[in-house]
């Protein structure tokens, strides 16, 4: 079975290629490689000890996608490709609506005309906003976005559902990720923020190899256990599973799309990921506190017992487990 993955050379899609490669698929890569390296794909290849078909450009490219959908006939197509910086978005909105908006609809014009069986799309908890109760299901309200980065998820869920009422032969999966962190075990691929990171994992792990002065928490008077904000971090090689068993499982016809949280169920604050990295990786951390960002809820964490249901999926990496991958990652970048 051939699969497209669309920005397959990024942090998630890199692992989920793995994964893909390891059960037998056979994935075909398009990343231009705006927000990762071609060395990704080489590395890819050394973990699986498998070879795989890959092309740079820009998916949004509808003549360059047309022609690849005819040369490998593609099965089924998993969509990370995306500009993903919420602080950025903020300062340059047109730049995501252009890549996470427009590109979505020229993928989706190539498909509509392709024999394509089954569409995984990149979504996020940021759909929820701030919730006003935790754990957050599926059924729980999409609240008005605080970025232009959160709105885009929401208008591409909104597409795709659509887009699944005049294409039922295409099963849509819709996957809302709480916070993915971590790496491959091996140290050989993980998260590859390019400047600085605005996620918590790598602002720490590159604190922490000398790389950043400090961390600074945002906010400590929260009304959590210990005042910083909460979230559900999941390992990405959990989260690469659930796109594989998202569109192997899911080639129902269907005329809405399947909405599935990924996230392990556990909150943990931020002064918790710190102390377990400390601990876990034997190593010291430099942070101090600063103010609250704007838009950052106190907590959230998912509610995934559909995903259970449907897929079959559970996460299977602990908070420690990713803490101790990512820091392998670290460790590996900063020998390159
Ligand atoms: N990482 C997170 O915290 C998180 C959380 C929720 C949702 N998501 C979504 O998951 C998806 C993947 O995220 P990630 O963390 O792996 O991001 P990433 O930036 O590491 O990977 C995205 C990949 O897509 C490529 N790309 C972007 N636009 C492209 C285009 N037009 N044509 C070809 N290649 C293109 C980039 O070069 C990169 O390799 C994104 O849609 C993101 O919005 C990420």
């Amino acid at each position: 079975m051939k699969i497209i993955v669309t920005g397959g050379a990024g942090f998630i899609g890199s692992h989920t290629v793995v994964d893909l490669l390891e059960n037998g698929y056979e994935p075909i890569v398009i990343d231009d490689f705006r927000n990762s390296k071609p060395f990704i794909i080489e590395r890819i290849k050394k973990i699986t000890n498998k070879d795989f078909v890959s092309y740079n450009f820009d998916c949004g490219d509808i003549k360059k996608l047309s022609s690849v959908f005819l040369k490998e006939k593609p099965d089924a197509i998993i969509h990370f490709a995306a500009d993903k910086a919420v602080n950025e978005s903020v300062s340059n909105p047109l730049k995501y609506y252009h890549n996470n908006i427009s590109t979505l609809v020229n993928v989706l014009s190539v498909v509509n005309k392709s024999k394509v069986k089954s569409f995984v799309f990149s979504s996020s908890c940021t759909v929820y906003g701030v919730p006003k109760k935790v754990p957050v299901s599926e059924f729980s309200p999409i609240q008005q976005a605080f970025s232009p980065y959160g709105f885009t998820k929401q208008i591409g869920e909104q597409i795709l559902s659509d887009f699944a009422k005049s294409n039922p032969g295409v099963s849509i999966s819709l996957l809302r990720y709480f916070n993915p962190i971590g790496a491959h075990p091996s140290g050989l691929i993980g998260e590859l923020p390019l400047g600085v990171p605005s996620n918590l994992v790598p602002f720490i792990t590159q604190t922490a190899i000398g790389i950043r002065e400090s961390l600074i928490v945002h906010g400590n008077d929260y009304d959590t256990t210990d005042g910083t904000c909460i979230r559900d971090y999941i390992h990405v090689l959990d989260l690469a599973r659930a796109h594989v068993l998202a569109f192997s499982n899911y080639l129902k016809k269907n005329n809405k799309p399947l909405i599935l949280n990924i996230g392990t169920g556990k909150g943990s604050s931020v002064l918790e990921v710190i102390e377990s990295f400390k601990k876990v990786n034997k190593t010291n951390l430099n942070y101090t506190f600063g103010p609250r960002r704007d838009g950052d809820a106190p907590c959230v964490y998912a509610n995934s017992s559909l995903a259970k249901k449907v897929l079959g999926w559970e996460h299977k990496f602990s908070l420690e487990d990713a803490l101790s991958h990512a820091w392998e990652w670290e460790k590996q970048l900063s020998i390159l």
